[in-house]
């Protein structure tokens, strides 16, 4: 007979923190959101740690270069997808992995006999002001000058006339040659009193920009996280169907932590492939995997695959109908809690700490903040990450407002990869979807975002009297509230200026 679980499957808006003592120490400057992500014995340290709790999900329309780059800049970490042919993947890794931070690639370039109109358009569409000019018009062409909002008057100059009457000419403009450290990039910078820097190879050919304004990004980033050649981190999700060929191809680009991306993991496949990984490429490859929703299923996958990282959440994704199309699932907050009660009783017994990630369904900051609280090292988003403007999709405008497309792994649109890809199995196999198609509003770049949730991630922390993550778990004291608590948590007996009045503009 089917065993029925009477406690019923919680979801983290049930819940709230209680305060605890707040000392004068505890004050968000001195909070640290360093967090494990690889298994590490009592008394060690991890082989691979975030300094802050959040990594991105492996997904077609979260997971790219520019946001895996921009991610391990602020302490994160990105999973591009699997969903995709192995180079191209292994391709979007090495990017990450060769990203020298400060010089960058132009995405604005101009041909010569491009018009001012053009360049004014070509200004809207990547936001961009410094627009290099090249003799054939590519990011890589022979220089001939650079064109910025100072080159021009936007209502005086004659829009159809071409960008070279305008430009600064190259013998006008202070170039850095390939080779220079960015060091030295930045002192040219400074000495010669400009916000770009064009670095040119022997042949005159465009190589890259390093501009002001990256520096002092640099400088206001110091949680980026590197690895010990001073690159970026970065990781790869996996599949169990083509480990064989994708994980080799994913190690040579660089990747530091590969995760199998399955709404469930509590399966012999993933037992199979993390042992495989072991076995040809040794314990210190760092590889998750998941999803599971039970303490049984993380003890299976950590005893019997030897996994570092274990994964927790099935159904909850905000893109995810596998809760109704196959009647799986759980709520997130029990799940995780359940997980995080064996991997407790698993360090007790092995003296082995095995990192957990609360994955989906994480639908504010507040939820963040109670997962961490309920024992998740780190959370991994989707449609969080989406909204930025660093998610690879582009700006779609609906009804006046502008939006980015975001769809699952398990729809149509993202399995439709493999069509062109030779693999036929799932084509053939493909009966119905577990994900939807779908459009999230845009909210600002990831810097915008996550400074907002670590600075209130950090105060939560100090509201209880908590320095680090683990301290703030260890202390955590959570109450279970009613719907009525719920209502009174938002505003209340108030008109609310976002939500009933109109807004003048
Ligand atoms: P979100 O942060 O709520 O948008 O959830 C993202 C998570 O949803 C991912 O990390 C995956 O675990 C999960 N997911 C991604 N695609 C699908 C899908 O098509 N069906 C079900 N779950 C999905």
């Amino acid at each position: 007979m089917a065993i029925v679980i009477n406690e019923i499957s919680r979801t983290f808006s049930e819940y709230l923190l209680l305060p605890g003592l707040t000392r004068k120490i505890h004050h968000p400057e001195n909070v640290s959101l360093k967090t494990p992500i690889a298994k590490f014995h009592s008394g060690e340290s991890s082989r691979l740690n975030l300094n802050i709790p959040f990594v991105s999900a492996s997904m077609q329309s979260v997971s790219g270069s520019e946001m895996a780059i921009a991610l391990a800049r602020r302490g994160g970490c990105t999973f591009t997808f699997c969903s995709q042919p192995i180079d191209s993947q292994s391709q979007m890794i090495a990017r990450v992995k060769n990203h020298k931070a400060g010089f960058v690639q132009s995405d604005s370039n101009l041909h010569p006999d491009n018009t001012l109109a053009e360049a004014l358009s070509l200004r809207k569409k990547t936001g961009h002001s410094t627009m290099p000019i090249t003799f054939d018009g590519s990011k890589n062409g022979q220089f001939l000058g650079i064109l910025t909002d100072k080159d021009f008057w936007e209502f005086e100059d004659d829009l159809n006339g071409p960008v070279s009457k305008y430009m600064t000419p190259k013998e006008h403009v202070v170039f850095g040659a390939l080779g220079i450290s960015l060091h030295d990039a930045n002192k040219l910078l400074q000495a010669n009193k400009k916000e770009c820097l064009p670095i040119l190879d022997n042949n005159g050919h465009l190589h890259s920009l390093v501009f002001k304004k990256d520096y002092f990004d640099h400088m206001n980033n110091p949680d980026e996280l590197l690895d010990n050649h001073k690159r970026l981190v970065t990781g790869a999700g996996i599949n169990t169907h083509d480990y064989k060929t994708r994980v080799p191809a994913l190690l040579e680009a660089g990747a530091d932590v590969l995760c199998f991306d399955s709404s469930d993991g509590y399966t012999e496949f993933q037992k199979e492939g993390t042992q495989w990984i072991r076995s040809n490429f040794g314990k210190d490859v760092v590889v998750g995997g998941g999803n599971v929703v039970s303490g049984t299923a993380f003890r299976y996958l950590v005893q019997e695959a030897d996994l570092d990282f274990v994964k927790v959440g099935i159904g909850g994704g905000s893109i995810c109908i596998t809760r109704e199309q196959k009647g799986i699932g759980r709520g997130q907050a029990s799940a995780l809690m359940d997980v995080v009660n064996e991997r407790n009783n698993y360090f007790k017994e092995t003296g082995i700490y095995v990192p957990v990630c609360s994955d989906g369904g994480l639908s504010n900051d507040t939820q963040i903040i109670i997962a961490l609280a309920m024992g998740a090292d780190f959370v991994m988003m989707g449609r969080y990450f989406a909204m930025t403007y660093e998610s690879p999709t582009p700006k779609v405008s609906i009804g006046g407002r502008i939006y980015k497309p975001y769809w699952g792994e398990g729809s149509n649109r993202a399995r439709n990869w493999q069509r062109y890809n030779q693999s036929s199995e799932t084509e053939s196999g493909l009966k119905f979807e577990e994900g939807v198609d779908a459009y999230v509003p845009i909210i600002g770049s990831l810097r915008e975002v996550l400074g907002v949730t670590t600075a209130k991630l950090k105060s939560t922390m100090c509201n209880t009297g908590a320095l680090t993550l683990k301290e703030f778990t260890d202390s955590a004291i959570l109450t279970r509230i009613s719907e009525q608590s719920f209502v009174e948590g938002g505003t209340s007996n108030v008109l609310s200026l976002d939500k009933d009045l109109p807004r003048e503009v």
